[in-house]
């Protein structure tokens, strides 16, 4: 039994384990389990996902964190049942999509391994990992419109960013389904892979960040997702101050010294 609570919490509609992946670090893996509604995001799994995230984040041997879902399905949206009677003033009172913004706030690196449908609030979910592993059965969508609605957990935002106004126009519009290789080629998705393979390849992925010194990859993240906010001169003002400040870790100069004597570095994680 362990001493962690997100190993030993008995929840409702995630798998939560932690991967050994052979480096010091561990990879900390979710998987969305609701297969019955093809992981569709209701407010408790997302409740659960959340509060995993933020375990593992604290989680001094976790270096990475991976969501998954299963072959047919990452998540079909947010879960339209729980939606379907809910006026403004009820929407407005659970204010679901705020716990979504609390993965904004998460340091370590999440990869999203996607297979089967990301539509929705699941594609959504998909968007808010730093990088997508998709299997080349994995389809693409934001539906919402045909609901009578927009994406309510970033999707407009998010999408047109990632992929530009012309794509996301359409994407959000029409509400069509596009395939993992369009979604490579519009930019939104890191790997497309054979789909017997999307998990293992995410959680390569995954060992290979476990292997970087962890400070440097949390700060080259922050970096990375400050270019969404900040117009070139700040997100450049930030880079720096980010790369100086790696000058006050034990790992600059242990990863610089083993360089200059040709061995492999020893990270400390400080
Ligand atoms: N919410 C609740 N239940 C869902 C769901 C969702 N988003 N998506 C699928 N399900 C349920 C179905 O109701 C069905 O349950 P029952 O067996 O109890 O009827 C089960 O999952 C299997 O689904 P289907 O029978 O529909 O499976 P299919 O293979 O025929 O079709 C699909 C698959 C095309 C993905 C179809 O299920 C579908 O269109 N799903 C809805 C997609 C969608 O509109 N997503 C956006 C949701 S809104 C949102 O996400 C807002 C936001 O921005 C956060």
């Amino acid at each position: 039994m362990s001493d962690k609570p997100h190993l030993n919490s008995e929840y409702k509609n995630i798998i939560v384990k932690e991967v050994d992946n052979g480096n010091a670090l561990k990879t900390g893996l979710i998987q969305l389990n609701r297969p019955d509604a093809l992981n569709a995001l209701n407010i408790e799994l997302m409740k659960e996902v959340v509060d995993t995230l933020e375990l593992f984040d604290k989680d001094p041997e976790v270096g990475c964190m991976v969501i998954t879902g299963n072959e047919k399905a990452f998540a079909a949206g947010a879960d339209i049942k729980e939606m379907a009677d809910a006026s403004t003033i009820e929407m407005l009172l659970r204010d679901q999509f705020a716990r979504w913004d609390r993965i904004r706030k998460i340091k370590k690196p999440i990869i999203a391994a996607v297979s089967g449908f990301a539509l929705g609030g699941g594609c959504e979910l998909a968007m808010s990992c730093d990088m997508i592993v998709a299997s080349d059965s994995a389809q693409f969508g934001q539906p919402e419109i045909k609901l009578g609605v927009i994406p309510g957990a970033g999707g407009t935002q998010r999408l047109t960013k990632a992929i530009g106004k012309a794509k996301a126009m359409e994407m959000i519009l029409t509400g069509k389904f596009y395939s993992a290789s369009d979604m490579f080629n519009a930019g939104l998705v890191t790997k497309v892979v054979p789909k017997e393979v999307f998990l293992d390849e995410a959680l390569e992925l995954s060992a290979e960040i476990c292997k970087m010194p962890t400070i440097a990859v949390q700060l080259g993240k922050e970096s990375v997702l400050k270019s969404f906010d900040l117009t070139i001169e700040s997100g450049l003002e930030l880079e720096r101050k980010n790369f100086y400040l790696l000058f006050a870790s034990e790992d600059k100069f242990e990863g610089m010294k083993a360089f200059v004597e040709k061995r492999k570095a020893n990270w400390k994680g400080k």
